[in-house]
C-alpha cells in the first residue's frame, strides 16, 4: 500500500466523464510501456527500478562517506544545477529544521553553489568559507555544464589554498558519469572519491542516486527510510498497474484537465518546507512534458503566503489554471494559539486551537473558493512529512510524470530544448568553435 491518496472530487465539474474514461483506458498499456521499457526514451528508464536496486552495501558506503565529511565540516557545499541539485535540496529542506542555517542541529549547514552565475553570490560564499571548516561535492552528470564547472573551478582553488592540495582532495567528492566528461577526467587525475550517475538515469530522475543521496545523508537525513519509501511506492506501482493506482489517477486527472483547456498547473503546498520540492517537481514536469509545442506549464505557490500575492490571479485571472494541492494531515509538532485578555486583534474566537487547524481550514476554504472561481483542484493527501513519505512522493511524481508524458505523446525523458540558450551563451562568450554563431548573434 501507499500513504499517498489522490482526491479528485473537485475536478468533476470541469471534465466530461468520457474524457476521463478515454485516458483511463490507456493506463494499463502505458504502465506496460514503462515497465517493459518499450516507449520513447527507453534508454533513460533506469529510475524505474532504482529504489529496489539500491543495496544495503551501497547505502552503507554513502553513509560512511557522509559521516567522514560531517565530522570535518561546519559547511557542506553542494555544487550542481538542475537535476544535479534540486532533488537533494527538495529532500533536505523538507526534512530538516526550517532554521537549520541559524540553529545548531548537529549537522553541517548545507550551502548550494553552481546553480547560478551571480558574482555577488559567489563572493559572499567565498567570504563565508574563509571563516568556516568545509568540504564539498561537485555533481555533474555530463561534467561539462557551465555553471557548476565555473563554480567548482573557483571553489577548488579556494579549498586548495585553504587546506593544501592533499587535504583538499579528501574534502572533495565528485559525482559524475562513469567514464566520460571533463569532471571524470579531473577526478581521476586529482584522486577524488567519486560516485557514478548511472547512464540510464536523467538528471531530473536522479535524486535516489548518489546525486541526491550523498548530500541528503551529509545533512543528517535517514537515507535508508527515504529509499524504503521509494521502494514501497515502486512495489505498489508494479502491483497496481491500473486506473485506480494513485499516481495513475493524478496523471489521468491532469491530462484530462489539460485537454479541457487547463494548460497551467500550480502545485500548492501549505508547508513552506515543501517549497523546494515544488522546484524539483517543476523541473521534472516542465522538462519532461514541455516539448513539441505541447505540455502543461508547471508553476508553484506556498499558501497561505502566496494567497496574499497570487491569490487574486488564481481566483479571477485567465481561466487556464488547475491546482494540485499537497495536503499534509499531521505536522510533527504542536503549537496552540493563546488566549489574550485584551483581544484587540479579535482572535480569541480561535484561542486554544492548534495552528494546524487554522492552516487546514485555510486549505478547505481556498479550495472551495478557487473551484467556485473556475480552477479545478487535485488533492494529494499525505499523513505527514517524513523520510518514508518523501521517498514515496518522489517515486509517485516520477511515475505520474512518465504516465502523463506518454499519454501526451511526447518523449518524457529528453530535453532537447535546453541546448538553445547554451549555444548562444558559448558563442557570445567566445568559446572556440562557435565563431560563426557569434557573429550572427552579435549582428542581432
Ligand atoms: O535534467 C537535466 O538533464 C538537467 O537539468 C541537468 O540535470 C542539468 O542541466 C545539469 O546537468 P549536469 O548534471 O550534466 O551538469
Amino acid at each position: 500500500m501507499t500513504d499517498i491518496k489522490v482526491e479528485l472530487e473537485h475536478i468533476k465539474r470541469f471534465v466530461p466523464e468520457n474524457q476521463t474514461d478515454k485516458f483511463n483506458a490507456k493506463i494499463a498499456s502505458t504502465f506496460k510501456t514503462i515497465y517493459s521499457r518499450t516507449g520513447a526514451g527507453n534508454d533513460f528508464l533506469g529510475w524505474v527500478d532504482l529504489p529496489s536496486s539500491i543495496t544495503a552495501e551501497f547505502i552503507k558506503d554513502i553513509k560512511e562517506k557522509a559521516e567522514e565529511l560531517r565530522k570535518k565540516s561546519e559547511i557542506f557545499v553542494v555544487v550542481g544545477i538542475g537535476g544535479s541539485y534540486l532533488g537533494a535540496r527538495a529532500v533536505i529542506e523538507a526534512l530538516t529544521n526550517h532554521f537549520s542555517q541559524m540553529v545548531e542541529t548537529g549537522s553541517p549547514k548545507i550551502i548550494y553553489a553552481g546553480h547560478n552565475m551571480s558574482e555577488d553570490y559567489m563572493s559572499d560564499l567565498i567570504s563565508l568559507l574563509d571563516k568556516k571548516e568545509y568540504s564539498m561535492t561537485v555533481i555533474s552528470k555530463s561534467g561539462t555544464t557551465t555553471e557548476p564547472a565555473v563554480a567548482f573551478r573557483i571553489l577548488k582553488n579556494h579549498i586548495e589554498k585553504k587546506y593544501g592540495k592533499e587535504e583538499a582532495r579528501k574534502r572533495i567528492v565528485a559525482i559524475t558519469d562513469k567514464v566520460k566528461g571533463a569532471l571524470k577526467v579531473l577526478s581521476d587525475s586529482e584522486g577524488y572519491k567519486t560516485y557514478v550517475v548511472p547512464d540510464d538515469v536523467g538528471g531530473r530522475y536522479s535524486v535516489l542516486t548518489p546525486v541526491g543521496l550523498l548530500p541528503i545523508a551529509v545533512a543528517g537525513v535517514d537515507i535508508e527510510k527515504l529509499v524504503a519509501g521509494a521502494q514501497l511506492m515502486e512495489k505498489y506501482c508494479i502491483d497496481n498497474q491500473n486506473e485506480n493506482n494513485e499516481a495513475a489517477k493524478y496523471a489521468v486527472a491532469r491530462q484530462t484537465l489539460y485537454h479541457a483547456g487547463k494548460t497551467n498547473e500550480i502545485l500548492v503546498n501549505y508547508e513552506p518546507r515543501l517549497c523546494y520540492f515544488s522546484e524539483w517537481w517543476k523541473q521534472l514536469y516542465g522538462e519532461s512534458e514541455g516539448k513539441d509545442g505541447k505540455g502543461i506549464f508547471p508553476a508553484s505557490v506556498t499558501f497561505t503566503t502566496d494567497l496574499h500575492s497570487m491569490g487574486q490571479y488564481i481566483q479571477e485571472g485567465l481561466r487556464n489554471l488547475m491546482e494540485t494541492v499537497i495536503s499534509v494531515e499531521n505536522p510533527a509538532n504542536e503549537v496552540r494559539i493563546p488566549e489574550d485578555s485584551v483581544n484587540l486583534d479579535q482572535m480569541n474566537y480561535i484561542a486554544g486551537r492548534r495552528l494546524n487547524e487554522v492552516n487546514q481550514t485555510a486549505e478547505k476554504a481556498t479550495i472551495l473558493a478557487h473551484v467556485d472561481g473556475g480552477v479545478p483542484n487535485i488533492r494529494i493527501v499525505v499523513p505527514r512529512i517524513d523520510a518514508c513519505v518523501m521517498g514515496q512522493l518522489i517515486y509517485f511524481f516520477e511515475i505520474g510524470c512518465a504516465l502523463s508524458g506518454y499519454m501526451l505523446e511526447v518523449n518524457p525523458f529528453n530535453q532537447p530544448g535546453v541546448e538553445a540558450y547554451k549555444k548562444n551563451m558559448f558563442a557570445l562568450l567566445g568559446k572556440p568553435g562557435y565563431e560563426e554563431l557569434r557573429s550572427k548573434l552579435e549582428k542581432r
